[in-house]
């Protein structure tokens, strides 16, 4: 299988090409920028005839989406209403373009921040309906739901009302919530053959929210902590927003198998069990033997921010477990395993 991973050089792009590494598919990695030390395709999401082009001469047959605007603060200001807006709604876009001409599929990471208004209390299920509290979570959802839109089928003439006149054939409303009201009203596809498979199935998407993403790349909030927690004497973070972390290789290898076994739908991945950034912050001074730093729980108004983060964000996982028995490791043990990576910087 041909695959296509955008965003290469981002977390979850740099896990995928660890997944690679043992894969007999054949990978492509992709990005806006080069990367040291790897190779990078240069191809830039916001541009459909590039992405045409590259499918088209690849053959390609599933598409990673693992680019996006993920600044979620500058992503506020209004200058950059326009890119945010660009790279999270109109780029998945156009992806799915791609994919339905080429009959194969689009694997979308979104976000827990297409939830965050709402005051939940037990774990979002994939099919609950959310407010975003900022312009992040809102494009991201807006890309949900542009490729939902992509993919659904046009609406049956309603008989025995006559044809609409040629050039005026209208598609459902993205926004209605019909289109977000869980896999159970999507057309389910997929059949084990694997995505875009020589046996012509349809093509379609996998959107997967995950949340809380760190990794041994880039910047994350692990990084910052393990610097933080080894430099400095005293720490306040915040205790009353609460989710779960998730390992980037995790969800690699969950999109791994997800690949070769697709089945139309939007689910959820992040890792098990629940905890606040101060919980997350104690974990990581003390998996890295971090002794030196107190820290203390502090509330979210102590460090004002653009944005309102979702209180809690904790993501229900039973679907994505039960439709492609991926593996959903404990928060605990993917951070300890995260932590030896970076301290033997064994990559
Ligand atoms: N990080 C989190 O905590 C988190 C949580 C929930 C969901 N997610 C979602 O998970 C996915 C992966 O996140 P991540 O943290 O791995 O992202 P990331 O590290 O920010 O990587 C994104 C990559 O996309 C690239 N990119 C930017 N503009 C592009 C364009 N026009 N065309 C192609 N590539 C472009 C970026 O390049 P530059 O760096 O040069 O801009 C970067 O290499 C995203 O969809 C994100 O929304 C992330």
């Amino acid at each position: 299988m041909n695959i296509l991973v955008t965003g290469a050089n981002g977390q979850l792009g740099n896990e995928m090409r660890i997944v690679a590494r043992g894969s007999a598919d054949r990978y492509i990695f992709t990005d806006v920028t080069e990367q040291e030390g790897v190779e990078t395709v240069r191809l830039d999401i916001t541009d459909l005839e590039a992405i045409r082009r590259m499918v088209r001469e690849n053959q390609v047959q599933a598409i990673v989406n693992c680019a996006a605007w993920t600044n979620v603060d500058a992503a506020e200001a209004p200058e950059n209403r326009a890119i945010v807006e660009r790279l999270n709604a109109e780029a998945p876009e156009n992806l799915a373009i791609a994919m339905k001409e080429a009959g194969g599929w689009l694997v979308q990471i979104s976000t827990d921040y297409v939830f965050g208004k709402e005051p939940y209390n037990t774990p979002c299920q994939p099919n609950q309906q959310g407010t975003p509290t900022g312009i992040y979570g809102l494009t991201k959802k807006m890309g949900e739901e542009r490729i939902i839109k992509e993919f659904s089928p046009l609406p049956a003439p309603a008989s025995p009302l006559p044809a609409p006149p040629l050039g005026e054939c209208s598609v459902a409303d993205a926004t209605s919530s019909s289109l977000l009201s869980g896999n159970e009203a999507l057309p389910q596809r997929g059949s084990g053959e694997g995505a875009g498979s020589e046996e012509g199935l349809p093509g379609g998407y996998v959107i997967i929210r995950t949340a809380w993403l760190y990794s041994e790349y880039g910047k994350n909030f692990l990084k910052t902590m393990l610097n933080l927690t080894a430099s400095k004497p005293q720490l306040k973070v915040v205790f009353d927003q609460c989710g779960t972390p998730t390992y980037a290789l995790d969800l690699a290898r969950a999109i791994e198998v997800i690949l070769h076994k697709p089945v139309q739908g939007i689910y959820h991945y992040s890792n098990e069990g629940v905890c606040s950034w101060y919980d997350f912050t104690q974990m990581i001074a003390r998996l890295a033997g971090h002794s030196g730093c107190d820290i203390q729980p502090c509330r979210s108004e102590e460090f004002p921010s653009p944005v309102k983060r979702p209180a809690y964000s904790v993501l229900d996982k039973r679907s994505i477990r039960e439709t492609f028995g991926v593996d959903v490791p404990y928060w605990v043990d993917s951070l300890q395993k995260c932590i030896n990576n970076i301290k033997n910087d064994s990559l």
